[in-house]
């Protein structure tokens, strides 16, 4: 499956990505080309050093003509015959005139649990709210913000003195390991789209698995 990947800033999940196809976690991944919207986006760099070409189509420069920047991005696209596009840390909202070209063929890295917290600021909004659990949740994209059918979500608890910068670190970290692991069932043909309802095919959890919970803080303690 030809993928595209888009990016405006570092690019870690990017690099996990690229880890997993050198690990041969990602069996049929062609990564054919990453897009930033921001010149000056690590992931640009992080790309070329792996080998995957990288394009810059600077949103900037079309003012406030948002089609005009997805009929770019389109274009940009097409002579790589791109199957999937996966928005890593793309900081801009793609609206019906990008979904359109790739119908169920779009998606994301959110860093929460949604529905809680879409959108931006997540990590700060956490600890004001005060919440026990966070984590991150990869979705396929439609026309809202941060609303299309999850894929696959991971916890992590919020732990007393956390800021910004240490809860962000540990919701990364399970993106890098989620992530992946949804583009490898996206590119085997194994994720099945109903409605809002996403499925894994031969998906086939043990007992404990089934039976896990992660409670935050821990009970009798
Ligand atoms: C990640 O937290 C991702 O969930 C969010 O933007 C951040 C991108 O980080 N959408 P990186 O560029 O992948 O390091």
């Amino acid at each position: 499956m030809k993928l595209a990947v888009f990016c405006s800033g570092r690019g870690s999940n990017l690099g996990a990505l690229l880890d997993a196809r050198d690990k041969g976690a990602l069996p049929g991944a062609e990564f054919q080309v990453v897009v930033s919207d921001a010149k000056g986006a690590g992931a640009l760099n992080a790309a070329r050093e792996r080998g995957v070409p990288a394009l810059v189509v600077p949103r900037s420069a079309f003012h406030a003509n948002q089609d005009g920047f997805e009929r770019r991005l389109i274009e940009v696209l097409e002579p790589y015959g791109i199957e999937l596009v996966i928005l890593a840390g793309f900081q801009r909202v793609l609206g019906e005139t990008f979904l359109k070209a790739y119908p169920q063929r779009v998606v994301n890295i959110h860093p929460a649990l949604l529905p809680s917290f879409p959108g931006h600021m997540v990590w700060g909004n956490e600890l004001e709210y005060g919440v026990k659990l966070a984590g991150a949740t990869a979705h396929f994209v439609d026309p809202g913000v941060d609303t299309g059918p999850v894929i696959i979500q991971g916890a992590v608890p919020v732990l007393p003195g956390d800021d910004v910068e240490a809860l962000s670190e540990r919701i990364l970290k399970v993106e890098h390991r989620i992530y992946p692991q949804a583009v490898a069932w996206l590119v085997s043909g194994r994720v099945e789209l109903k409605g809002r309802t996403v499925a894994i095919k031969d998906l086939d959890p043990s007992p404990e698995e089934t039976g896990a919970s992660f409670i935050w803080p821990p009970l009798g303690k």
